[in-house]
Protein backbone atom coordinates (compact mmCIF):
# COMPACT_ATOMS: atom_id res chain seq x y z
CA UNK A 1 0.00 0.00 0.00
CA UNK A 2 1.34 3.63 -0.57
CA UNK A 3 1.77 6.01 2.28
CA UNK A 4 4.08 8.36 1.24
CA UNK A 5 3.02 11.14 -1.28
CA UNK A 6 5.69 11.97 -3.58
CA UNK A 7 6.13 15.14 -1.97
CA UNK A 8 6.34 14.16 1.23
CA UNK A 9 9.74 11.94 -0.28
CA UNK A 10 10.97 14.81 -2.48
CA UNK A 11 10.91 16.98 0.31
CA UNK A 12 12.65 14.51 2.79
CA UNK A 13 15.65 14.00 0.69
CA UNK A 14 16.04 17.18 -1.11
CA UNK A 15 15.95 18.09 2.89
CA UNK A 16 18.76 16.03 3.77
CA UNK A 17 20.70 17.30 0.37
CA UNK A 18 20.06 21.13 1.23
CA UNK A 19 20.32 20.93 4.80
CA UNK A 20 24.02 19.35 4.46
CA UNK A 21 25.11 22.10 1.73
CA UNK A 22 24.01 24.61 4.37
CA UNK A 23 26.22 23.18 6.81
CA UNK A 24 29.14 23.53 4.25
CA UNK A 25 28.45 26.81 3.04
CA UNK A 26 28.14 28.56 6.54
CA UNK A 27 31.19 26.64 7.49
CA UNK A 28 33.19 27.89 4.59
CA UNK A 29 32.09 31.35 4.55
CA UNK A 30 29.81 31.16 1.35
CA UNK A 31 27.61 33.26 2.44
CA UNK A 32 25.32 34.11 -0.56
CA UNK A 33 24.87 30.52 -1.19
CA UNK A 34 24.10 29.97 2.18
CA UNK A 35 21.15 32.48 1.73
CA UNK A 36 19.83 31.30 -1.04
CA UNK A 37 20.00 27.49 0.09
CA UNK A 38 18.21 28.63 3.38
CA UNK A 39 15.80 30.16 1.07
CA UNK A 40 14.83 26.90 -1.06
CA UNK A 41 14.77 24.94 2.43
CA UNK A 42 12.12 27.94 4.03
CA UNK A 43 10.13 27.26 0.86
CA UNK A 44 9.85 23.47 1.44
CA UNK A 45 9.67 23.53 4.83
CA UNK A 46 6.57 25.99 5.02
CA UNK A 47 5.03 24.03 2.41
CA UNK A 48 5.69 20.91 4.46
CA UNK A 49 3.84 22.57 7.45
CA UNK A 50 1.02 23.29 5.41
CA UNK A 51 1.09 19.85 3.90
CA UNK A 52 0.68 18.84 7.55
CA UNK A 53 -2.59 20.20 7.80
CA UNK A 54 -4.21 19.88 4.44
CA UNK A 55 -2.32 17.26 2.60
CA UNK A 56 -2.30 13.07 2.17
CA UNK A 57 -3.34 11.28 5.69
CA UNK A 58 -0.08 10.40 6.20
CA UNK A 59 1.23 13.72 6.43
CA UNK A 60 -0.86 15.24 8.58
CA UNK A 61 0.22 15.98 12.07
CA UNK A 62 -3.46 15.34 13.47
CA UNK A 63 -2.69 11.54 12.27
CA UNK A 64 0.54 11.02 13.31
CA UNK A 65 0.63 13.25 16.81
CA UNK A 66 -1.55 10.66 19.02
CA UNK A 67 -1.70 11.34 23.03
CA UNK A 68 1.32 10.53 25.41
CA UNK A 69 -0.66 7.46 26.14
CA UNK A 70 -0.34 5.83 22.69
CA UNK A 71 3.29 6.77 22.68
CA UNK A 72 3.64 4.80 25.69
CA UNK A 73 1.54 1.99 24.68
CA UNK A 74 3.64 1.53 21.33
CA UNK A 75 6.85 1.27 23.07
CA UNK A 76 5.44 -1.24 25.57
CA UNK A 77 4.00 -3.28 22.60
CA UNK A 78 6.86 -2.42 20.31
CA UNK A 79 9.12 -4.22 23.33
CA UNK A 80 7.13 -7.33 23.68
CA UNK A 81 5.72 -8.27 20.18
CA UNK A 82 8.71 -6.35 18.01
CA UNK A 83 9.11 -3.91 15.46
CA UNK A 84 6.75 -3.40 12.73
CA UNK A 85 5.89 -1.30 9.39
CA UNK A 86 3.35 1.66 10.33
CA UNK A 87 0.24 3.29 8.48
CA UNK A 88 3.08 6.06 8.00
CA UNK A 89 4.76 7.05 11.17
CA UNK A 90 4.76 5.49 14.62
CA UNK A 91 3.17 7.43 17.47
CA UNK A 92 6.74 7.58 18.73
CA UNK A 93 8.52 8.63 15.23
CA UNK A 94 5.30 10.82 14.88
CA UNK A 95 6.87 13.24 17.54
CA UNK A 96 10.55 13.25 16.69
CA UNK A 97 9.24 14.08 13.48
CA UNK A 98 7.33 17.27 15.05
CA UNK A 99 10.75 17.99 17.09
CA UNK A 100 12.74 18.30 13.45
CA UNK A 101 10.54 20.50 11.82
CA UNK A 102 10.43 23.14 14.51
CA UNK A 103 14.43 22.70 15.24
CA UNK A 104 14.31 24.18 11.27
CA UNK A 105 12.15 26.23 11.50
CA UNK A 106 13.70 27.99 14.57
CA UNK A 107 17.13 27.75 12.53
CA UNK A 108 15.54 29.01 9.54
CA UNK A 109 13.81 32.24 11.68
CA UNK A 110 16.75 33.11 13.93
CA UNK A 111 19.62 32.64 10.40
CA UNK A 112 17.10 35.71 9.41
CA UNK A 113 18.10 38.32 11.91
CA UNK A 114 21.89 36.58 12.11
CA UNK A 115 25.02 38.61 11.45
CA UNK A 116 28.53 37.03 10.40
CA UNK A 117 30.49 40.24 11.77
CA UNK A 118 31.81 40.62 8.61
CA UNK A 119 29.68 41.43 5.70
CA UNK A 120 27.00 39.41 6.08
CA UNK A 121 23.33 39.82 7.22
CA UNK A 122 20.50 37.83 7.27
CA UNK A 123 17.04 40.35 5.91
CA UNK A 124 15.63 40.89 8.95
CA UNK A 125 19.02 41.55 10.92
CA UNK A 126 18.35 45.63 10.56
CA UNK A 127 14.93 45.11 12.99
CA UNK A 128 16.92 44.47 15.75
CA UNK A 129 19.73 45.84 17.85
CA UNK A 130 23.37 44.62 17.49
CA UNK A 131 23.41 42.72 20.48
CA UNK A 132 19.59 41.29 20.01
CA UNK A 133 20.86 40.22 16.21
CA UNK A 134 24.33 38.79 18.15
CA UNK A 135 22.25 36.76 20.84
CA UNK A 136 19.54 35.51 18.08
CA UNK A 137 23.38 34.33 16.11
CA UNK A 138 24.54 32.62 19.20
CA UNK A 139 21.17 30.60 18.66
CA UNK A 140 21.58 29.24 15.27
CA UNK A 141 24.76 28.18 15.98
CA UNK A 142 23.08 26.72 18.81
CA UNK A 143 20.23 25.17 17.53
CA UNK A 144 21.88 23.65 14.52
CA UNK A 145 24.05 21.79 16.89
CA UNK A 146 20.34 20.31 18.42
CA UNK A 147 19.53 19.84 14.42
CA UNK A 148 22.42 17.61 14.32
CA UNK A 149 21.92 15.64 17.19
CA UNK A 150 18.16 15.14 16.96
CA UNK A 151 19.00 13.96 13.33
CA UNK A 152 21.43 11.27 14.31
CA UNK A 153 18.96 9.96 16.77
CA UNK A 154 16.41 9.51 14.21
CA UNK A 155 19.14 7.82 11.68
CA UNK A 156 20.29 5.61 14.85
CA UNK A 157 16.53 5.01 15.07
CA UNK A 158 15.76 4.03 11.25
CA UNK A 159 19.36 1.77 10.95
CA UNK A 160 17.81 0.09 14.82
CA UNK A 161 14.17 -0.59 12.85
CA UNK A 162 16.26 -2.06 9.85
CA UNK A 163 18.69 -4.10 12.19
CA UNK A 164 15.52 -5.64 13.80
CA UNK A 165 14.22 -6.38 9.84
CA UNK A 166 12.42 -3.54 8.98
CA UNK A 167 13.41 -1.25 6.38
CA UNK A 168 12.00 1.59 6.70
CA UNK A 169 14.59 3.72 4.16
CA UNK A 170 12.97 1.88 1.01
CA UNK A 171 9.17 3.64 1.86
CA UNK A 172 10.65 6.98 1.70
CA UNK A 173 12.26 6.46 -1.46
CA UNK A 174 9.16 4.22 -3.19
CA UNK A 175 6.51 5.38 -0.90
CA UNK A 176 5.28 1.29 -0.34
CA UNK A 177 5.06 -0.94 2.48
CA UNK A 178 4.17 -3.99 1.84
CA UNK A 179 0.24 -3.84 4.55
CA UNK A 180 -2.75 -5.65 4.59
CA UNK A 181 -5.09 -3.07 6.20
CA UNK A 182 -7.19 0.06 4.52
CA UNK A 183 -4.64 2.79 2.68
CA UNK A 184 -4.70 5.78 4.18
CA UNK A 185 -6.15 8.49 1.96
CA UNK A 186 -3.71 10.61 -0.24
CA UNK A 187 -4.27 14.11 -2.02
CA UNK A 188 -2.37 14.80 -4.88
CA UNK A 189 0.87 15.87 -4.34
CA UNK A 190 0.51 18.31 -7.33
CA UNK A 191 -1.25 20.79 -4.74
CA UNK A 192 1.55 20.57 -2.84
CA UNK A 193 4.24 21.82 -5.31
CA UNK A 194 1.29 24.54 -6.03
CA UNK A 195 1.50 25.78 -2.67
CA UNK A 196 5.37 25.53 -3.12
CA UNK A 197 5.80 27.41 -6.41
CA UNK A 198 3.52 30.42 -4.56
CA UNK A 199 5.65 30.41 -2.18
CA UNK A 200 8.55 29.93 -3.55
CA UNK A 201 8.01 33.24 -5.48
CA UNK A 202 7.01 35.05 -2.56
CA UNK A 203 10.59 34.38 -0.88
CA UNK A 204 11.80 35.28 -4.21
CA UNK A 205 10.43 38.89 -4.32
CA UNK A 206 10.60 39.95 -0.95
CA UNK A 207 13.97 38.50 -0.08
CA UNK A 208 15.99 36.05 -2.31
CA UNK A 209 16.14 38.13 -5.43
CA UNK A 210 19.24 40.38 -4.19
CA UNK A 211 21.08 37.28 -3.08
CA UNK A 212 20.15 35.64 -6.62
CA UNK A 213 21.67 38.19 -8.83
CA UNK A 214 24.79 38.44 -6.67
CA UNK A 215 25.14 35.13 -7.40
CA UNK A 216 24.43 34.85 -10.93
C1 LIG B 1 20.64 10.05 5.49
C2 LIG B 1 19.98 10.43 6.54
C3 LIG B 1 18.50 10.15 6.76
C4 LIG B 1 17.80 8.99 6.64
C5 LIG B 1 18.34 7.62 6.25
C6 LIG B 1 16.43 9.27 6.98
C7 LIG B 1 15.39 8.37 6.95
C8 LIG B 1 14.08 8.65 7.19
C9 LIG B 1 13.00 7.71 7.12
C10 LIG B 1 13.16 6.24 6.79
C11 LIG B 1 11.85 8.37 7.41
C12 LIG B 1 10.45 7.76 7.50
C13 LIG B 1 10.25 7.35 8.93
C14 LIG B 1 8.99 6.56 9.12
O1 LIG B 1 8.86 5.53 8.46
O2 LIG B 1 8.16 6.98 9.95
C15 LIG B 1 12.18 9.75 7.66
C16 LIG B 1 11.29 10.75 7.96
C17 LIG B 1 11.64 12.05 8.25
N1 LIG B 1 12.93 12.55 8.35
FE1 LIG B 1 14.60 11.55 7.84
N2 LIG B 1 16.33 10.59 7.31
C18 LIG B 1 17.58 11.17 7.19
C19 LIG B 1 17.92 12.46 7.44
C20 LIG B 1 17.05 13.44 7.88
C21 LIG B 1 17.41 14.80 8.16
C22 LIG B 1 18.81 15.40 7.99
C23 LIG B 1 16.29 15.43 8.57
C24 LIG B 1 16.12 16.86 9.00
C25 LIG B 1 16.78 17.41 9.96
C26 LIG B 1 15.21 14.47 8.54
C27 LIG B 1 13.91 14.74 8.88
C28 LIG B 1 12.85 13.89 8.68
C29 LIG B 1 11.47 14.28 8.77
C30 LIG B 1 10.94 15.69 9.11
C31 LIG B 1 10.72 13.13 8.47
C32 LIG B 1 9.21 13.08 8.36
C33 LIG B 1 8.87 13.17 6.89
C34 LIG B 1 7.53 13.78 6.71
O3 LIG B 1 6.55 13.37 7.33
O4 LIG B 1 7.46 14.76 5.92
N3 LIG B 1 15.70 13.27 8.12
N4 LIG B 1 13.56 9.90 7.53
C1 LIG C 1 17.78 25.44 8.22
C2 LIG C 1 18.44 26.43 7.67
C3 LIG C 1 19.82 26.87 8.09
C4 LIG C 1 20.89 26.11 8.52
C5 LIG C 1 20.96 24.61 8.70
C6 LIG C 1 21.97 27.02 8.81
C7 LIG C 1 23.22 26.65 9.32
C8 LIG C 1 24.20 27.53 9.73
C9 LIG C 1 25.39 27.18 10.45
C10 LIG C 1 25.81 25.76 10.85
C11 LIG C 1 26.09 28.32 10.70
C12 LIG C 1 27.39 28.47 11.49
C13 LIG C 1 28.62 28.36 10.68
C14 LIG C 1 29.86 28.57 11.56
O1 LIG C 1 30.25 27.62 12.27
O2 LIG C 1 30.38 29.68 11.54
C15 LIG C 1 25.35 29.40 10.10
C16 LIG C 1 25.74 30.70 10.08
C17 LIG C 1 25.02 31.76 9.53
N1 LIG C 1 23.78 31.66 8.93
FE1 LIG C 1 22.67 29.97 8.71
N2 LIG C 1 21.56 28.31 8.52
C18 LIG C 1 20.25 28.25 8.07
C19 LIG C 1 19.46 29.31 7.68
C20 LIG C 1 19.89 30.60 7.56
C21 LIG C 1 19.10 31.72 7.06
C22 LIG C 1 17.61 31.65 6.61
C23 LIG C 1 19.89 32.82 7.09
C24 LIG C 1 19.57 34.21 6.63
C25 LIG C 1 18.88 34.48 5.54
C26 LIG C 1 21.17 32.42 7.65
C27 LIG C 1 22.22 33.28 7.89
C28 LIG C 1 23.39 32.94 8.54
C29 LIG C 1 24.44 33.88 8.88
C30 LIG C 1 24.43 35.40 8.62
C31 LIG C 1 25.44 33.14 9.51
C32 LIG C 1 26.79 33.66 10.02
C33 LIG C 1 26.84 33.67 11.50
C34 LIG C 1 28.30 33.72 12.01
O3 LIG C 1 29.23 33.75 11.21
O4 LIG C 1 28.45 33.72 13.21
N3 LIG C 1 21.14 31.07 7.91
N4 LIG C 1 24.19 28.90 9.53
Amino acid sequence: MKIWDSFVRIYHWSQVVVLGSLWYTAEEGLMELHFTLAYLLMALLLTRILWGFIGSDTARFSHFLGSPQSVINYLKTSHTNGLHHSKGHNPAGGYMVLALLLLLLVQLVTGLFSNDDILSEGPLAYLVSYDKSGFLTRIHHLNFDLILGFTAVHVIAVILYRLKGVNLILPMFTGKVDLDETEPKMKHPFKAWIIFAVISVFIYFIWADEVISYLF
